[in-house]
């Protein structure tokens, strides 16, 4: 597995760090293939990363050539304040001037939420060019939580699970999504996730106890407090 790229920056930094790295990959990924599949994460931490992409990318990037995805989706409808299609149309895609994606969301307003995840299998393309995951305290990506179901079904790229993490229903891209995506980007942040990054980069690799480590061949993009080094960190400082 290819060694993960770590990348420390604080506050509009993080988030102009991100927005760089992600219109680079549009940019890439377009040129190549005429398109680019992208799958955002949720929670807090990529907000601000998506807002950075509109207002500094969104007049120069082809948003029309680009298809948003979700890596996770809480049973909510869409208008809900806990809904990632929500944040990540009011962080992004509304503040793009131009040209707009496509923007695939995760049916969160399904009642039958394993309904929901098979049709979302279906529009799913086989390979992502990239994923943008988060990381919880206990090491969870996406909607993948230690010890997780969905790594006994392979099979599976999007299920319905439950979670600690309130609300508790979700749905998740499965860790064969991530697997095979061509680029992966981790945002982390925060004092209270610097144990669980240091752990989950340097420990033996067991994605069924810390599933972010499916992520270990992306780039991490993280905080000074995340990093462990008190405040002080600053863009590309790389490992
Ligand atoms: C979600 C997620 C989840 C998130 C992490 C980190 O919808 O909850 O996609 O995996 O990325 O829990 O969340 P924060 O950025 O809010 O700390």
């Amino acid at each position: 597995m290819r060694e993960h790229e770590l990348l420390v920056a604080a506050d509009a930094e993080f988030a102009a760090t991100g927005a760089a790295w992600l219109a680079a990959r549009i940019e890439e990924a377009v040129a190549a293939r005429g398109r680019c599949t992208l799958a955002l994460a949720g929670g807090t931490t990529p907000a601000p990363v998506y807002g950075a992409l509109a207002e500094t990318h969104g007049e120069t990037l082809p948003w029309d050539r680009v298809e948003l995805y979700f890596g996770d989706e809480r049973c909510v409808p869409p208008d809900h304040a806990e809904s990632n299609y929500r944040m990540v149309r009011e962080a992004l895609v509304e503040r793009l001037p131009g040209a707009r994606p496509s923007v695939h969301r995760m049916e969160g307003e399904e009642p039958n939420a394993d309904r929901a995840a098979r049709r979302y299998e279906e529009l799913l393309p086989g390979v992502l060019d990239v994923v943008v995951l988060g990381m919880g305290a206990d090491g969870h990506t996406a909607s993948l939580f230690p010890g997780s179901q969905a790594f006994e079904h392979p099979e599976r790229r999007v299920l319905a699970v439950s979670g600690p993490k309130p609300p508790s229903l979700r749905l998740t891209i499965t860790p064969t999504v991530i697997e095979l995506a061509r680029d992966v980007l981790v945002l982390v942040r925060g004092t209270e996730k610097a144990e669980r990054l240091a752990e989950v980069l340097h420990a033996p690799v067991d994605p069924h106890a810390r599933p972010v480590q499916l992520a270990l061949r992306g780039t991490w993009l993280v905080d000074p407090a995340a990093a462990g080094r008190g405040g002080t960190g600053s863009a590309g400082a790389a490992e």
